[in-house]
């Protein structure tokens, strides 16, 4: 339940669900602050946010970060139930998903923290801490701004307390059970269904690929214009399930300015390059000492490591198709050796 000093930093499954659950018997005292915000409290951490930073405390320390940078990774964290591996919000506080069980932590990934032994973590119960977070980010978001939107197609968080922005922080994120647009699916988008052509991909191609099903298999055969379904993404830096077979999940994204997290892998991701450009930090996923950079051209295609942290960078808006494998064995089988962290050697 509390900080694991000496915790191994490798984002393996733990059994900790039982003492998540203990923890969602705990009520959470809420109260608002003298910015009109909400503190919030989530085991043994505080949050809070002033006009310009959010404010995170735990037993023995503290960290603040600029509120629209941690609004942005908030976003996602929430969006993507805590996605894969960890998700570092900065340098020092993110979470790790045991799928069912969530490490929040501070310093945990931290070089500086850990060799002064001031990292502290602590397993949650999920859905608890994700409901925190969620009621954070609905009260945090202030009226105009919208965290999963491109810096340039949005306002500022910065203020007291402002109104809310339920419309941009309750979206949910796209998850085709087999692909978008087949009956019962998620349906593709339109301008008939709010998703008209971003500013940056005027020049997609709208047109749809024609079908030809034989009688009896028209909810099976299907196609659709892939860059056009792209070219109206309203969110950025928000991989979306569109396509699963099996294990195999084609996840594209749309991607302007930086990605608002630090993603530390517990697999390996391909990513394909379908548009423009993005360039890549990449660093070790325990330390965050720089490992690569990487810069991604159309066409282009990299196996990030299951033992690496990674941060993008778009100049301009991107379109990047994410591989993701939702093997749940897979974070097992590299946290022990069972598999190399790179799928090929050269
Ligand atoms: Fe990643």
């Amino acid at each position: 339940m509390l900080a694991a000093k000496n915790r191994p930093a490798a984002a393996i499954p733990c059994s900790g669900v039982a003492r998540g659950k203990h923890m969602a018997s705990k009520a959470q005292s809420i109260k608002l602050n003298e910015h009109g915000y909400k503190v919030l409290t989530l085991g043994r951490y505080s949050f809070s946010r002033d006009e310009y930073f959010a404010h995170i405390r735990w037993p023995g320390g503290s960290h603040l970060m600029p509120v629209d940078r941690f609004l942005r990774a908030l976003m996602r964290d929430v969006a993507w139930n805590f996605f894969y591996g960890i998700v570092n919000f900065d340098e020092v506080f993110g979470t790790v998903n045991h799928y069912g069980t969530v490490d929040v932590f501070a310093g945990l990934f931290n070089a500086g923290y850990r060799s002064q032994n001031k990292h502290f973590v602590e397993n949650l119960d999920g859905e608890l801490a994700r409901a925190t977070f969620s009621q954070m980010l609905e009260d945090w978001t202030i009226e105009g701004f919208d965290p999963f939107a491109a810096p340039e197609e949005t306002g500022l968080p910065f203020g007291p307390k402002r109104g809310n922005n339920q419309r941009a922080v309750t979206r949910k994120r796209v998850v085709a059970q087999r692909m978008v647009g087949l009956k019962d699916d998620t349906p593709v988008r339109t301008d008939a269904n709010g998703y008209t052509v971003n500013r940056q991909f005027a020049d997609v191609a709208q047109d749809e690929p024609q079908v030809h099903a034989e009688p009896g298999f028209e909810d099976e055969v299907h196609a659709f214009n892939f860059f056009a379904y792209l070219s109206r993404s309203d969110v950025t830096w928000n991989p979306s399930v569109c396509a699963v077979v099996k294990d195999a999940m084609l996840c594209p994204t749309t991607e302007e300015f930086a990605l608002p997290v630090i993603h530390g892998n517990d697999r390996v991701e391909w990513f394909v390059q379908l548009s423009d450009e993005i360039h890549w930090e990449i660093a070790d996923r325990d330390t965050g000492v720089p490992r690569a950079r990487a810069v991604m051209k159309p066409g282009d295609v990299c196996a990030m490591p299951a033992d690496i942290r990674h941060q993008g960078f778009s100049p301009k808006r991107s379109m990047l198709l994410v591989w993701e494998n939702g093997d749940a064995k897979l974070p097992e089988l590299y946290a022990t050796g069972q598999l190399k962290p790179h799928p090929i050697e050269f």
